[in-house]
């Protein structure tokens, strides 16, 4: 089984996903770990993204493996998260990684984050969570979390946004039958809670 979580960034997705596929025992998968590497080569090679997303070879275990090095770090920078988005609406370097992801989650059970798993990668899926926030909120977790300024990161993060919204490729949008859950003043805990519920319930309904 698979549960797409999908949502604009810091809206909590990689926690959530990772507290929901501990508690069920699935498997996580951080589909924009894939897109961050392939800005990461392409900071680092004047190579077409698309080319690039063909080439390069990724392992996404505990640690981020790209081309056998360990990039677990180097692909939160911020300026990989800018060039993350960029490469992103490529249509060739969409294809390379939604052909990856769905190879991936060929078997098994899956908890996938990103922000079209729900509308492309996994349109079958059985649980669909399309997670959002206030903006303020969620520029100030990540400030948090990576010891920035707030202001700055707020700025990054809309100008992040409005691509992954905008691009005629494969936009950040709730699927069909996506429920959305606003996590503005609820706790990691609330809402991995909030969801593990929902995917038991749908599991239940399968049987
Ligand atoms: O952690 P955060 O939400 O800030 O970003 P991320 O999930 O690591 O994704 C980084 C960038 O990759 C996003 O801004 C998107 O442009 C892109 N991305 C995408 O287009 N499709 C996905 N399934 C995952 C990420």
């Amino acid at each position: 089984m698979v549960i797409a979580i999908d949502g604009p960034a810091g809206a909590g997705k990689s926690s959530v996903a990772r507290g929901v596929a501990a508690a069920l025992g699935f498997t996580y998968l951080d589909t924009g770990a894939m897109y961050r590497c392939v800005a990461l080569a392409s900071l680092r090679r004047s190579r077409p993204p698309g080319e690039l997303a063909e080439q390069i070879s990724l392992d996404l275990g505990r640690r981020v493996l790209l081309d056998g090095e360990d990039v677990t770090e180097a692909i939160r920078a911020p300026e990989v998260s800018e060039r993350a988005s960029q490469v992103a609406a490529d249509p060739a370097v969409r294809r390379a990684m939604v052909a990856e992801q769905r190879r991936i989650m060929a078997h098994g059970d899956w908890v996938a984050d990103g922000r079209d798993i729900g509308t492309v990668v996994a349109p079958d899926a059985a649980l669909k969570v399309f997670l959002t926030a206030d903006p303020r909120e969620r520029a100030r977790r990540r400030a948090a979390e990576m010891g920035a300024d707030p202001e700055t990161v707020l700025a990054e993060q809309m100008i992040r946004d409005e691509r992954d919204r905008n691009r005629p490729e494969s936009p950040l949008r709730a699927a069909e039958g996506a429920v959305q859950l606003d996590t503005t003043g609820l706790t990691l805990e609330q809402v991995v809670e909030r969801v593990v519920a929902l995917a038991r319930s749908e599991r239940a309904a399968a049987r």
